[in-house]
């Protein structure tokens, strides 16, 4: 990193996620306001290695901060992941004249632009931009916030229904292998039962918890389970055996799927964009590569990216205690 930055480039890849265009809009204005050039690549490493670019400035972004998905859209390349793949990626950046690259997304995300510091030493930044929060190095990932008060609110109107028919509902829940979807959109709304990958909770545990419920006199409860939990079985799988051993539980399921990842960004999640995304371009400018950007406490942190990839973000004790006291 000798020359100075003229030019940065900024992609998003991997699952979208609500609050991406925040941060896209933030780096471009950042840009802007250090008089350099941003150009927006799309579709990820993919549209990176096809040379699918588009110079932004200021203007552009304008109105996209309450938008969800990303306006730059997202991919997951198959290419980037052979040499040739980042050699062609390599080359297209040179020949825009871009000297820095920003990458907004997961642990996938993140990997690849590990490789690319390595293979080509040019300056890459992070921004953890997931529904699933599973990225370590910031307390919380851009979209996981919105995700959480969009699951909550649908959990919400199947209660009412679940109370209305006296049913059991299981909600399965995005996450990949984490449960911070699950435990804290649980607890938020009142789940009876919460089965997360992070907790051994087996069957015995969900039977007699539900039994529990019997007992108080519970007539409709929700177990949320995220997709990554199913006690050794799909989540229909787990409903049919609940229900032919217990006949008594009128049984639905429901998969939330990927409405978790639509609609337009929580002001949390916006503000949190916008201050990582203005982090990014400054480390590039200091001159600092191979980071990822998050806060924690509050305070903006920077993480390496090999450390963001490997380490877990812990699920908080504190908060199973409370699942388990209030359910
Ligand atoms: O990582 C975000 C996420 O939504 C996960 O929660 C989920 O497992 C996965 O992406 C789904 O991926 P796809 O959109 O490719 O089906």
């Amino acid at each position: 990193m000798n020359e100075p930055i003229k030019k940065i480039a900024v992609l998003t890849s991997g699952g979208d996620a609500p609050g991406m265009n925040a941060a896209i809009r933030a780096v471009v204005r950042a840009c802007t306001y250090y008089r350099i050039e941003c150009v927006g690549i799309y579709r990820g490493y993919q549209g990176l290695i096809e040379g699918d670019f588009e110079p932004l400035s200021g203007r552009q972004v304008s109105n996209i901060i309450n938008k969800g998905g990303t306006i730059l859209k997202s991919a997951r390349s198959k290419e980037f992941m052979t040499e040739e793949g980042r050699a062609k990626a390599h080359e297209n950046l040179k020949e825009v004249g871009a000297g820095a690259l920003i990458v907004i997304g997961g642990d996938g995300t993140f990997t690849g632009g590990l490789k690319f510091i390595q293979e080509f030493n040019f300056p890459v930044v992070g921004i953890p931009g997931t529904i699933d929060n599973d990225i370590y190095g910031t307390d919380n990932t851009i979209g996981y916030d919105t995700a959480l008060n969009t699951v909550v609110e649908v959990i919400d109107k199947i209660r009412d229904t679940a109370s209305s028919h006296n049913r059991l509902f299981f909600v399965e829940v995005m996450g990949r292998d984490a449960g911070f979807i699950a435990l804290n959109a649980g607890i938020g709304s009142g789940a009876e039962e919460i089965l997360i990958p992070e907790k051994e909770i087996g069957i015995e545990k969900l039977e007699e918890s539900l039994g529990k419920g019997r007992d108080k006199g519970k007539t409709s409860s929700i177990v949320v389970v995220t997709e990554g939990e199913k006690i050794g079985k799909s989540v229909f799988e787990l409903a049919d055996y609940i229900k032919e051993k217990y006949p008594i539980y009128d049984i639905r399921v429901s998969v939330l799927g990927h409405m978790q990842r639509g609609g337009s960004p929580s002001c949390f999640d916006r503000v949190l964009a916008s201050r990582l995304g203005v982090a990014a371009v400054e480390c590039l400018l200091d001159r600092v590569s191979g980071v990822m950007v998050g806060v924690i406490n509050n305070e903006v942190v920077l993480t390496g990216l090999n450390k963001a990839i490997k380490l877990d973000n812990e699920i908080d004790k504190e908060l199973l205690k409370v699942a388990e006291i209030t359910s």
